[in-house]
C-alpha cells in the first residue's frame, strides 16, 4: 500500500506543485487547506495533470479541535509537509496577531497530534528570510539567523524553534525544514502556478502581470545596491524543482536516511541574479518587452542573497535543474493561462 502523506496548504502555490511530485512519486496523497488563499479548483488542475484526484478537507489548523478530529478519521499518515500558513511580510506588519496565530498555532496543533495519533514525520516550509542580510556570501545552513524583519520572518524563526524543541522532547519524531529561496515559475503544463489575491508584492508575479497588460508597470526598487547593476540580489528557485525536493525529504525519513532527528537544508539554486536581470531574462525567454521604471529602496529589503546549495545536493542528492528562461517562460504560460491571452 502507497505511503499516505498530509499536505496542509496543498491546494497552495509551493502545495499543489508538490502533490503533482509526491503523486508521481506513487505516493498517496491527503491535503488539508481552509482555502484562505487557494481556490478548490486547483484539485481539478492536479488531478488533470497526474490523473489521480487528491482527497482533500477543507478547514482551519489554527482550530485544535477540527485539526485533532482530522486525525481520529485519519489513521496511518506516515508522514506531513506543512506549507498552510499566511505568507504576505506586508500584511504581518498590520496584522501581526494573525501572522502568530495563524503559523504558530498551525504548527503546534499538528505537532500535538502527531504525538498523540503516532504520526512520526514532518516537513516543515521555512524561508531564507531567518537569515536577514548574511554577512558572509553563500549561505550555508550553519550562518546564523539574524532578527527577522518582519512578524511573518518571526513566525518561520519561532516555528523552525518549536520543530526542534518539539523533536527534542520526542524521540520518536523527525523533522526536516527546507529553508526555500526565492520560489518563481509553474508547472510546464501552464495548469497551477501562483495567483496572488490583489496587487502582487513578489517580483515574478508583478513582472508577468505587467506583461499581461494587468499593471502599468513595473517598479524596480533600487538601482544604489552594492550588486553587479545596482539593483538587488535573490536566489530565484524553480517551484518544480522546489516540489521534487520535498519529495526527496519525504523518501529521506521514510527510509531513516536522516542523519539527525531534526535537519535543515537550504533550497536554492547557488546562483544570484539582480532584480534587472530578471527583467532582461524574462524579455529574452518571453519577447515581451516590459515597462519599468527604477524607483527607491522598498522599507526591509536586504541588498542579496543567495544560498550554498552544497549540503542539499550531497546530503539530499538534489540539484535545481531548471534554468532562468525556462522557469520565466513557464510564469509568463501560466500567466497567458490563467488571463485568457493566446
Ligand atoms: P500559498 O499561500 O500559495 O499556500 C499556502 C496555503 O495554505 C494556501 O492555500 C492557504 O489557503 C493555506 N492556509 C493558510 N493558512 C491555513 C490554515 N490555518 N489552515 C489551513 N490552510 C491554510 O503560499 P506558498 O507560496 O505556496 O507557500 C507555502 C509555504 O512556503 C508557506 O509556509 C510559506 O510561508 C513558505 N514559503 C513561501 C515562499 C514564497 O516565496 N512563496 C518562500 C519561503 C517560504
Ligand atoms: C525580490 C526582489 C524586491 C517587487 C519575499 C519575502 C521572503 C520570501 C520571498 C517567504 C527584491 C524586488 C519586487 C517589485 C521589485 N517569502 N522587487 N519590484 O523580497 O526577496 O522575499 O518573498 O518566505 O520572506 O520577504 O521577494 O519577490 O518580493 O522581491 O523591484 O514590484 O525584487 O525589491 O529585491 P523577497 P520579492
Amino acid at each position: 500500500m502507497a505511503d499516505k502523506i498530509l499536505v496542509t496548504g496543498g491546494t497552495g502555490y509551493i502545495g499543489s506543485h508538490t502533490v503533482v511530485e509526491l503523486q508521481a512519486s506513487g505516493y498517496e496523497v491527503i491535503v488539508v487547506d481552509n482555502l484562505s488563499n487557494s481556490s478548490i479548483d486547483v484539485l481539478d488542475n492536479i488531478e488533470q495533470i497526474s490523473g489521480i484526484r487528491p482527497a482533500f478537507e477543507q478547514f482551519d489548523l489554527a482550530d485544535g479541535a477540527k485539526t485533532e478530529d482530522f486525525f481520529t478519521r485519519n489513521k496511518n499518515i506516515a508522514a506531513i509537509i506543512h506549507f498552510a500558513a499566511s505568507k504576505a511580510v506586508g500584511e504581518s506588519v498590520e496584522k501581526p496577531l494573525l501572522y502568530y496565530r495563524n503559523n504558530l498555532v498551525s504548527l503546534m496543533n499538528l505537532l500535538d497530534c502527531q504525538i498523540k495519533y503516532d504520526v512520526p514525520n514532518i516537513v516543515f516550509s521555512s524561508s531564507c528570510t531567518v537569515y536577514g542580510q548574511p554577512e558572509v556570501l553563500p549561505v550555508t545552513e550553519k550562518t546564523p539567523r539574524k532578527d527577522a524583519e518582519s512578524p511573518y520572518g518571526n513566525t518561520k524563526r519561532v516555528n523552525e524553534d518549536i520543530l526542534n524543541d518539539t523533536i527534542h522532547a520526542n524521540p520518536q519524531l523527525k523533522g526536516i525544514a527546507l529553508r526555500y529561496f526565492n520560489p518563481i515559475g509553474a508547472h510546464p503544463s501552464a495548469l497551477i502556478g501562483e495567483l496572488p489575491l490583489g496587487v502582487p508584492q513578489n517580483l515574478v508575479p508583478f513582472i508577468t502581470q505587467t506583461a499581461a497588460g494587468l499593471r502599468d508597470e513595473l517598479k524596480v526598487f533600487g538601482d544604489d545596491y552594492d550588486t553587479v547593476d545596482g539593483s538587488a540580489v535573490r536566489d530565484y528557485i524553480n517551484v518544480v524543482d522546489l516540489a521534487k525536493a520535498h519529495v526527496v525529504a519525504i523518501n529521506r525519513l521514510l527510509q531513516g536516511k536522516n542523519k539527525a532527528n531534526y535537519e535543515i537544508f537550504n533550497l536554492g539554486t547557488g546562483t544570484g541574479l539582480s532584480v534587472l536581470e530578471v527583467v532582461t531574462g524574462f524579455e529574452k525567454a518571453t519577447g515581451v518587452k516590459l515597462n519599468y521604471k527604477i524607483v527607491g529602496r522598498r522599507a526591509g529589503d536586504i541588498e542579496k542573497i543567495w544560498a550554498d546549495t552544497t549540503y542539499a545536493n550531497e546530503e539530499l542528492g538534489w540539484k535545481a535543474e531548471k534554468g532562468t528562461e525556462e522557469t520565466l517562460l513557464s510564469a509568463w504560460n501560466w500567466e497567458k493561462r490563467v488571463r485568457g491571452i493566446k
